[in-house]
């Protein structure tokens, strides 16, 4: 979604918005846009489409000059992705950008800004006209920044130029991921650290209803009622080549190729000093007394939130359900008397998981996180956090997080299983190697994707039980990034409906690594085979058939999930490369969804 950069500094400063606003593309954009500032003024670029046009517009930013500037990738969301709607948005005295939205829009431009013409459709473009309009009040600068933090509602991430402060960039937030990178002679402002890693590895994190004074020296923050905040910063755990793809043609395969590797990350991070996994007591003992689980996510997360919901149950004999986090919002189940709550985000900062967290931290239950990402929101207000060690991932479509989603939440459900159970650590290095199996096997994937998908116009995926889970996970992979309309359906229940979409040469996709459900959804393949469909079926080795096409080595039933979700990746690149998609970076899609 919406990306953010800002530099103050002494070093020409369109390229490094440009290069920072780059290492943002994968949140998903539709148009980008710099504004920089330089003795003569402030100048502004926009570009509709990809960055690169941006980047031919202004020769690699070398055509405009100045040591000041913002950046931004904007995921339309109030009017289409044309350079007008583009920002940054100006008034006579700021130029600003802007991730989020402003919902009392409509009355803030009734009460102050009649008569103002507007170029845009935007909300963006009434907040330099309100700080306009306050300044010529009287206000000064900060005085007019306060004033607006009063004013609107909605969420929002800004980075602000006044052309009468030269040597200050603002920034303001609330809700809209932000962080402030701290440099030796020069600080930047970005959406998140991506942005500003080539530059700096320190930074400080902003809290919702805080703006701040930035120079090329020095970083202030203030509460929204001017209170000067004392915050140290943190340095992160990412280094630059964590946000390359090497030799690998995108992301998403560099990132499917990681998974052994991750698997093993978690192992040893989730070791305690005599090499045996373990969790914080206190998180195990709150789950331990509570009398049920709640999961809330979104999109890939909510899929390994449904394979949590098996494990906690099955492991630790705990009551689990996985929500949709917009649902659960607004249609909040009647909750059982002692709840736990366990989210989970990739990004740790996805507006729908959020507000759900603001609404049941209100009631004062005890929330997890489980996030890849230190320090995000969902984190920050979270009574505890479990990381998923799983380094940056910058493909839109989340692989290694998923399966390290899985494995944490399978290292949390074992450890607080009171009877002992399976040993998590064997398990998992098992699981480890087997994806590496998988991964050798990379040519077969292509092959049948090909083969199966490279025509098809939909596809099925079909399982039992946690088998099920994956087929929904694998569908939202094959539709994200092919565009191949897919569903992962319960294969049980095809035949009282779906079935009627099965026609001659329908792909189907079956999954089989559980011995109590392999006749069943056996049976369910020969019911579609007998009605035209090209079935292919994976399954485990103690389960399969001489038919079977693409065979994985056992691991233990309740991990399966980890290992045959990784051909179903394999398969979705692989169809989504022959259909010539921008795989990286889908239609339509943004990696952090930061609106509701
Ligand atoms: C977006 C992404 C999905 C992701 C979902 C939840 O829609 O495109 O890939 O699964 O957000 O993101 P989160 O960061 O909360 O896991």
């Amino acid at each position: 979604m919406c990306g953010i950069v800002g530099y103050i500094g002494d070093k020409l400063v369109a390229p490094i918005l440009l290069e920072g606003l780059s290492k943002l593309e994968y949140r998903g954009y539709d148009s980008a846009g710099i504004a920089v500032c330089d003795e003569n003024g402030v100048t502004i670029e926009k570009a509709v489409g990809k960055l690169e046009n941006l980047y031919k517009k202004t020769d690699n930013g070398t055509t405009i000059s100045g040591t000041k500037g913002i950046g931004h990738t904007r995921w339309a969301t109030h009017g289409k992705p044309t350079e007008e709607n583009a920002h940054p948005h100006k008034s006579e005295r700021f130029v600003l950008v802007h991730n989020g939205i402003i919902e009392n829009e409509e009355f803030l431009r009734s009460k102050y800004l009649k008569g103002v013409n507007f170029v845009s459709e935007t909300d963006t473009e009434i907040i330099p006209w309100l700080l306009d309009k306050f300044t010529q009040s009287g206000e000064d600068t900060e005085m007019a920044i306060r004033h607006l933090m009063s004013e609107i509602v909605g969420s929002y991430a800004l980075a602000i130029i006044d052309r009468e402060n030269p040597d200050v960039l603002y920034a303001v937030k609330n809700k809209s991921p932000l962080l402030i990178g701290k440099g030796e002679g020069f600080n930047m402002i970005g959406s998140d650290s991506m942005a500003m890693i080539a530059n700096t590895n320190m930074f400080f994190e902003i809290h919702d209803k805080e703006y701040v004074v930035i120079t090329k020296e020095t970083v202030k923050i203030y509460t929204q009622y001017g209170k000067l905040i004392d915050r140290a910063p943190f340095k992160a755990e990412l280094d630059l080549s964590d946000t390359e793809k090497g030799t690998y043609a995108h992301f998403m395969i560099k990132e499917i190729e990681e998974q052994p590797a991750v698997i093993r990350r978690l192992i040893q991070k989730y070791a305690d000093e005599n090499g045996d996994i373990s969790v914080d007591k206190a998180i195990v003992n709150d789950i331990q007394s509570c009398d049920k689980i709640y999961i809330i996510a979104c999109g890939t997360s909510y899929h390994a939130g449904l394979v949590g919901k098996q494990l906690f149950e099955t492991m630790a004999k705990k009551p689990c359900d996985s929500y949709i986090a917009s649902e659960f919002v607004h249609n909040t189940p009647l909750l059982s008397e002692k709840p736990f709550f366990i989210f989970i985000s990739q990004s740790g900062e996805t507006a729908d998981s959020r507000a759900v967290m603001v609404k049941v931290k209100a009631m004062g239950h005890k929330i997890l996180t489980i996030t890849n990402v230190k320090g995000s929101t969902l984190s920050r207000e979270a009574n505890y956090t479990l990381l998923l060690h799983a380094g940056p991932e910058i493909a839109v479509a989340s692989t290694k997080a998923y399966t390290a989603q899985i494995a944490v939440l399978a290292i949390l459900a074992s450890t607080v299983a009171k009877e002992p159970g399976l040993d998590i650590k064997y398990e998992l290095s098992k699981v480890a190697n087997v994806i590496e199996t998988i991964c050798s096997e990379s040519e077969t994937y292509k092959y049948l994707a090909e083969k199966y998908l490279k025509n098809a116009r939909n596809a099925f995926y079909i399982g039992r039980c946690v088998d099920y889970y994956v087929c929904l996970e694998a569908a939202l992979k094959l539709k994200e990034i092919s565009y191949i309309q897919a569903e992962g359906f319960a294969a049980g229940e095809l035949k009282h409906g779906t079935i009627a979409l099965i026609e001659k040469g329908t792909p189907v996709i079956a999954i089989i690594t559980q011995e109590n459900i392999n006749l069943n959804t056996r049976s369910n393949i020969e019911e579609v085979k007998a009605r035209g469909a090209k079935t292919l079926v994976i399954s485990t080795s103690s389960l399969s058939s001489h038919n079977d096409k693409i065979v994985i080595r056992d691991v233990h039933p309740l991990l399966a999930p980890i290992v045959s979700v990784v051909p179903t990746q394999y398969i979705a690149y692989y169809a989504a490369l022959c259909k010539g998609r921008d795989i990286d970076k889908p239609r339509n899609l943004a990696k952090s969804v930061t609106v509701e």
